[in-house]
Parts: C-alpha cells; structure tokens; sequence
C-alpha cells in the first residue's frame, strides 16, 4: 500500500441522544414481551426516543457543536461535514446539507453516507483519506440514526433492538503515523436482504398497497445477521491491526458496535481480549446504528476513562451488509 505523508486526528467529541427513556418495562405494554427476554437475548434495559417533532439533524446538530466546541474549532474552518446515517430528515437533499447550514459552515462540502450501522467508521474512513491526501485540513465526521422513526413498532422482533442518537468528532490534519493508524471497510451486497426496507425508494415507491404491508419498515433475518456479525466484526479487528502492525495486547480501550450484549460477547471472546477494555453502553442506549461507536466514544473521553496516547480500537456491521475499523491514538 502506498506510504501517506500525513494523517488525520481526532481533536475533538461530541454526542447528544434524546431526552425521552423508553425501558423494557414500557415495552412490556406495547408488545408481546418482557424485560427478561429483551435482557437475556440482547443486554439492552433501555434506550432514547426522539420526540415526534425531532428529526435527524437535531440530533446530529446538538453533537456536532459539542464536537466543535471541545475541539475549539469555528464551524468555518470546516473543509466537510461527512455524515453516516439511513434515517436522514428527508430523501434529499443530504443532511449534512442542513447541518453546513445550521453550522453555518460556509466553507465545506457536505455528504452523507450510507452504510447503516456501519456509517460513522465508512465516515471516519473516507475523511481520513482526504485529509491524508491533502484535499482537506479539518472534517467533522457524525453518526447518528433514529431508528424509531423506521422500526416497526408491532415487530417484537425488531422494535426492541434500537434506539436514537448522534455522536460526532472533528478531524484535524497531523503528521503521518499519529492519530488514526489504521481504517478497514469491507461490503457483501448479496446479503442485502438480510437487513433492509423494501418500500419507499426507486424499486417500491411508496404506494397505499406499499403501506398496507408494512414495507417501509425495518425487516431483518436476526440469526443471519447475528452469525455474520461477529465474523464480520473478527476480521475487521484483526485486519486493521495487521495494517497498523499492533498487537491487540497494545490496545488500551475496545469499542464495538453496540448492536447487541450476545455478539460483543463472541467477538470478544474470539479476539481473547479481558472485558475491562471493552466499552459498553448498549444497556442505556440499545443499538443506535451509525450513533453507537461516537457515542461511546465521546463518553469514554468525556469520562477520563480514554487516556492520552492509548491505543483505541472500533469495529462495526451493518445492513448492507457493511463492516468496518478504525484504529486510533488519542493525541
Ligand atoms: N420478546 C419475546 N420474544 C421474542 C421477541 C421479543 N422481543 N422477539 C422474538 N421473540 C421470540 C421469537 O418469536 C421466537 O419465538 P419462537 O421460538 O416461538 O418462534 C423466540 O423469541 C426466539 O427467537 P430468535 O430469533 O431465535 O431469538 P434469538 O436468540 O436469535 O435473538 C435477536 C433474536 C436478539 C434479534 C438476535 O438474533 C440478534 O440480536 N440478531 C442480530 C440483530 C442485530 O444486531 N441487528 C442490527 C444490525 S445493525 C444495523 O445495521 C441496524
């Protein structure tokens, strides 16, 4: 692979997740289900739902001027607003569209990218290429998903697993070799079916028979995704590493996509890694898609938990089906 002059850093986080907590409990009352069932099968005891009136860049805009503002970076200085999500205000234009302006970040180009869970690393990819090539200087990268506003809330299989949330981070261009050390995305399309919404695009637009079926919900193959998941998630781990040349033994802090307590717990079990460097918040927050790894990331560094000069590990799946990694020194 060709030797980059100069990388990327992160100088700066931020998250908001909505002030509304739907428990297990509530659920109780909604659908055939319990709080022991949600608990043993996925680890999750709540999680955040935005209000009616709350859309994508609400969050994604709280988050991103905490970002901004632990960086001591004017929304100007921007060069691009990257943005991972599937449940974007509108079909077009790109939120990150609104969010430029909302900013008022005059001077940067604004995209989204569609990965679902997988949004926030394929992000933090992209950005760190063009920072390392030197098109860019600063990108303020946000994943965020409000998956309550496609979930369907009659599934009992599915309504369970999700929650609202928005996690953000500013990068800064920095010598070759600091900061970001390594980033791996990967896609295997001919699973798409496995997590997907079949109407409401060019394939089924929305018609009345489209809504009486109930097609623009989230539909998912939840064992399929499960066993993929943590293979995906295994390689992805060991891929980046191999790139960087560390050894997991180095890595300091492990945040894995929050989707579920049952995979974390396989693929860490499969990587040997101690648990005590593994972050997990999917207990409060469920499965936030694009949201999870910035937001657990914004919370480690908020608490002190993350330290100066550790070795930070992130990896995700994702409808698509997507993975991915990033691999970090916090500087
Ligand atoms: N409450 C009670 N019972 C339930 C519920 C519920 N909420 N949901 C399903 N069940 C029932 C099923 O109907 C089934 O009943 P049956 O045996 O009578 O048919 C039984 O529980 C077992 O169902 P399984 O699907 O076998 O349960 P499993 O142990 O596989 O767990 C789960 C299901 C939690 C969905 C798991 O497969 C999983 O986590 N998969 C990964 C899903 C995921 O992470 N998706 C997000 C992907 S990321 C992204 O891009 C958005």
């Amino acid at each position: 692979m060709q030797k980059l002059l100069r990388g990327s850093k992160v100088i700066g986080t931020g998250h908001y997740c909505p002030e509304r907590v739907l428990s297990n409990h509530d659920l109780e009352s909604m659908v055939d289900t319990s709080d022991e069932w949600i608990v043993t099968r996925t680890g999750i005891r709540e999680r955040r739902i935005a209000a009616s009136e709350e859309a994508c860049s609400d969050l994604a805009y709280v988050a991103a001027q905490r970002a901004l503002e632990a960086a001591g970076v004017d929304p100007k200085e921007l060069d691009a607003i990257v943005l991972g999500t599937v449940t974007g205000d509108m079909q077009f234009p790109a939120t990150a569209c609104l969010i430029q302006n909302r900013l008022g970040a005059t001077n940067a180009a604004a995209f989204d990218v569609s990965a679902a869970c997988s949004g926030f690393i394929y992000g933090v990819t992209a950005s760190h290429a063009l920072i390392s090539c030197g098109r860019m200087n600063r990108i303020l990268v946000i994943g965020v998903d409000l998956l309550s506003k496609i979930v369907d809330w009659q599934d009992r299989a599915t309504c369970v697993l999700f929650g609202d949330g928005a996690g953000a981070v500013v990068l800064e261009a920095c010598e070759a070799g600091e900061g970001i050390l390594g980033t791996y995305i990967k896609s295997d399309g001919s699973l798409a079916e496995l997590l997907h919404i079949p109407s409401g695009g060019s394939r089924q637009p929305a018609t009345a028979e489209t809504i009486a079926q109930r097609g623009h919900f989230i539909k998912m193959k939840g064992d399929g995704v499960f066993k993929y998941a943590v293979r995906a998630m295994e390689d992805a781990a060991k891929r980046v590493l191999e790139q960087a040349s560390v050894a997991l033994e180095d890595v300091n802090l492990i945040i894995p996509h929050q989707a579920n307590m049952r995979i974390v717990d396989a693929v860490v079990k499969r990587l040997e890694v101690p648990m005590e460097r593994v972050v997990v918040n999917l207990d409060r927050y469920g499965n936030t898609s694009s949201g999870t790894i910035p937001i657990a990331f914004d919370e480690v560094v908020r608490s002190g938990r993350v330290k100066k000069g550790d070795l930070v590990l992130m990896f995700t799946f994702g409808g698509g089906l997507t993975w991915g990694s990033v691999l970090l020194r916090y500087i």
